[in-house]
């Protein structure tokens, strides 16, 4: 395997007959997710996904992914939520977070459509002008009104720029088989679409069509993810907490819950790790939120928030644990260059690899953390490939829904997503809404 778990930093703030005492409990979680016996089990299609997918729809994408290259310079990819994290997340960590401005052969790739921000719509038209575009919109219900919005205006700029037929070539939709607004539309339209799996909500559908048309666009080898994947899917099936990295982690940070640590921390020494964090706060936040229970999940960026929030992990509230993503080999050097005046005292340093430094402020931290009474959970990662990212997608999509069964929720809704959405649609006047409109009107007057 890629990666490993290494508790041995959580020993002062758990004890080993506490782990033991887990074992019932994971058993069960374990059971209600390979027997479909749990809440949601309408939603494990991730579950074999890494071997079970529609290899004639993968042909596809890798196909859509090589003429999108051809025929553009920038892809929209225009999504929110889980229709849009995997993807950033993958691109930015393997390529990187300044990825449109890397001399390339694949297009830029700009994210729309995750906001409501007229701000973020025009600097991206903006960066449209002049440039041939292409378009996959993703949405698995059709219905979601931030990429619904930014798919009209897109449409209507590449109907403009290319006429119908000539935008119809350029337009890739990722969205449910059958259902919905967006597939009967791109059905009437000929558009060429992609499937979100029934049974695999947004959150996890990284390894679909979801993540994989703009991944494969940004030329990255989509085959290596999901091998890296399909191992990890093999290698945590025993649920014996001694053999398996993935259920003792999970077991680990709800014991830490019971004890009061609310919040995790995901801390990463890789800038390239930024949106990945995002995606990982949203597969935990959104499947264990709920019914007043959950893990709140958190991220920072070492050393960069060491100077920002560091301080608060060492010293505020002790309601916080960290999980660390220890990467040993990037892949990248650099060796700290000699000043022979010294004038900044540097020179003890000098010679030195930056990723060396990077080790050992990483080892102090911890350390540091750990007297602080943060319990740290590392999870080490052999290297920074796709095969390596494959294995810690599927990892953390498993210790996700394991521990939401030990939280006793179901992982795999989302209930509260639609309350904002209510409001909002009655605050907007949309048809049906009439009376909550006006509930709401009267409460924001007062
Ligand atoms: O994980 C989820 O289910 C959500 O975050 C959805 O991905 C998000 O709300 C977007 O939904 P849709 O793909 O239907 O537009």
């Amino acid at each position: 395997m890629s990666i490993k778990l290494n508790d041995k930093y959580v020993s002062g703030f758990v004890r080993k007959h506490e782990i033991d005492f887990m074992q019932v409990q994971v058993n069960t979680a374990d059971r209600m997710l390979r027997e479909k016996s749990g809440p949601g089990s309408d939603f494990l299609g991730w579950v074999n996904l890494p071997e079970a997918y529609d290899k004639e729809e993968f042909a596809r994408i890798q196909v859509a992914a090589k003429k999108i290259q051809k025929s553009c310079d920038i892809l929209v990819v225009i999504g929110i939520g889980g229709s849009y994290l995997g993807a950033r997340a993958v691109i930015e960590y393997l390529k990187s977070p300044l990825y449109n401005n890397l001399k390339k052969d694949t297009p830029d790739i700009y994210f729309a459509g995750n906001s409501i921000s007229s701000d973020a719509l025009n600097e991206i038209l903006a960066l449209c002008e002049g440039r041939d575009v292409c378009v996959n919109v993703i949405s698995k219900s059709g219905t979601t009104t931030e990429p619904a919005i930014a798919f009209r205006v897109f449409r209507a700029l590449l109907e403009k720029k290319y006429g119908k037929e000539g935008a119809r070539e350029r337009i890739f939709v990722t969205t449910d088989k059958a259902r919905g607004t967006l597939k009967q539309f791109s059905t009437a339209e000929g558009y060429e679409t992609f499937v979100v799996p029934d049974d695999v909500g947004g959150r996890f559908s990284v390894l679909t069509a979801v993540g994989l048309l703009p991944i494969a666009t940004a030329g990255i080898d989509i085959e290596e993810l999901m091998n890296g994947a399909a191992a990890a899917s093999h290698a945590y099936t025993d649920a014996d907490l001694s053999k398996n990295d993935c259920y003792r982690y999970a077991a680990i940070r709800n014991i830490l819950y019971r004890k009061g640590k609310c919040i995790e921390v995901l801390a990463s020494y890789e800038p390239f790790s930024a949106m990945f964090n995002e995606w990982w706060k949203q597969l935990f936040g959104e499947s264990e939120g709920k019914d007043g229970k959950g893990i709140y999940p958190a991220s920072v960026i070492f050393s960069t928030d060491l100077h920002s929030l560091g301080q608060f992990i060492q010293d505020g509230n002790r309601n916080i644990f960290e999980t660390v993503i220890d990467i040993a080999d990037t892949g990248s050097r650099f060796e700290i260059p000699v000043d022979p005046d010294n004038v900044d005292g540097l020179n003890f340093l000098s010679g030195k690899e930056l990723n060396l430094v990077k080790k050992t402020a990483m080892q102090g931290t911890v350390l540091a953390h750990v007297d602080g009474g943060v319990p740290n959970i590392l999870i080490e990662v052999s290297d920074r490939s796709a095969y390596a990212l494959g294995e810690l997608l599927y990892f953390f999509e498993l210790v996700c829904a394991i521990s939401g069964y030990l939280l006793a929720v179901n992982p795999f809704d989302q209930p509260g997503v639609e309350s904002y959405k209510k409001n909002m649609f009655a605050l907007l006047g949309k048809p049906g809404y009439e009376n909550l409109r006006a509930e709401l009107e009267e409460r924001l007057k007062n």
